[in-house]
């Protein structure tokens, strides 16, 4: 059986290919033009090495002067000597360029619709299908769409998962004054022509094996859309899921039917919307994010943390675990800055 497999590097670019059943990665990634640094082939020299970041595999020889047992413990391992038995995910801390690997694609896509969702966000459905390939990317990862009619480039994270058709969404947060919102505001129309760039970034799912906490600040829900559908899709990941989706007022909240569906399709998945500014009309959560952790449940059992939002929300979570002496997890974050008018 062949499984894909996922090469991500210290630039953040990944490659995707099949590896064929038994066959060692090192030929898979060789196959497909990835080319690994490499010199003995024999699990000795230890240039050939990465980290498993998800799934299954076993190394056929792994010399002692290599890689400790905690090294191993920790997934260090020699693409040369590794069989995958699943689908996988691995790392290594060197470009992509260093071996030819990682290039994004840049496809010509065109505008399906465009759905204003709250008071400051719309969700942009790109259609992709005129690629020949599928266009292929972890749920986390983000693509660089160039803004129709100028030369600015602006990022945004996938909101939903891989697909066939390579039907794409992306939240996008509608300022007051900003390129890509003057664009959807005045001139979007669905059939116009839009350039992409991906897949980018080394935020992305990695294998659930621990409770996941997620924490979004605004259109950062993006990228828990794409897992979500991710973990929906194969029934759920057997771990409990808490998503805190924090905005700055109520009337900015989206895609909340959305969310409830995941409640119903993941067992052990809920959510948590907090607005910062208080309101007659909300009657909900408010204030900042980490108000509404429980220290003791997240020092009760380690978890993976996942953060996608601005830069004061991330910085403000960090604080407040540090300060609250929670330290029993595992951190992967994304903050993007709002790109304004002229940036
Ligand atoms: S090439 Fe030497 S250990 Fe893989």
């Amino acid at each position: 059986m062949n499984h894909k497999v996922a090469f991500n590097f210290a630039d953040g670019k990944t490659s995707f290919f099949e590896v064929k059943a038994n066959e060692l990665l090192l030929d898979a990634a060789l196959r497909n033009g990835v080319k690994i640094p490499l010199d003995c082939r024999e699990g000795v020299c230890g240039t050939c090495q990465g980290r498993c970041e998800s799934g299954q595999y076993t190394q056929d020889y792994v010399d002692d002067e290599v890689f400790s047992d905690t090294d191993l413990a920790q997934g260090k391992m020699l693409s040369c000597q590794t069989r995958v038995q699943s689908a996988a995910s691995f790392y290594f801390d060197f470009d992509s360029s260093l071996c030819n690997a990682g290039a994004t694609q840049r496809l010509q896509a065109v505008i399906a619709k465009v759905e204003q969702v709250s008071s400051s966000t719309a969700i942009l459905h790109v259609d992709a299908s005129s690629s020949e390939r599928l266009l292929d990317f972890l749920p986390g990862q983000y693509a660089r769409l160039k803004v129709p009619g100028t030369d600015a480039w602006r990022s945004y994270s996938f909101a939903n998962r891989p697909n066939p058709g390579n039907q794409l969404q992306f939240l996008i947060r509608l300022l007051p004054d900003g390129m890509m919102s003057n664009f959807i505001r005045e001139r979007c129309e669905p059939g116009q022509a839009l350039e992409l760039e991906a897949p980018l970034g080394s935020f992305y799912l990695r294998q659930v094996n621990k409770p996941l906490v997620m924490v979004a600040g605004g259109t950062g829900l993006s990228a828990f859309l794409g897992m979500l559908d991710e973990i929906a899709d194969r029934n759920g990941c057997q771990q409990p899921i808490k998503l805190f989706y924090g905005v700055n007022q109520h009337t900015d909240l989206c895609e909340l039917s959305r969310l409830a569906d995941y409640r119903t399709r993941i067992e052990g998945f809920e959510y948590h919307l907090v607005v910062s500014q208080t309101s007659p009309e909300w009657p909900g959560k408010t204030g900042r994010i980490p108000e509404h952790f429980d220290p003791q449940a997240m020092n009760a059992n380690p978890f993976d943390l996942y953060l996608c939002g601005p830069p004061p929300m991330i910085e403000a979570v960090k604080t407040w675990l540090t300060e609250q002496r929670v330290d029993g997890f595992h951190l992967y974050y994304e903050k993007f800055v709002d790109s304004n008018s002229g940036t």
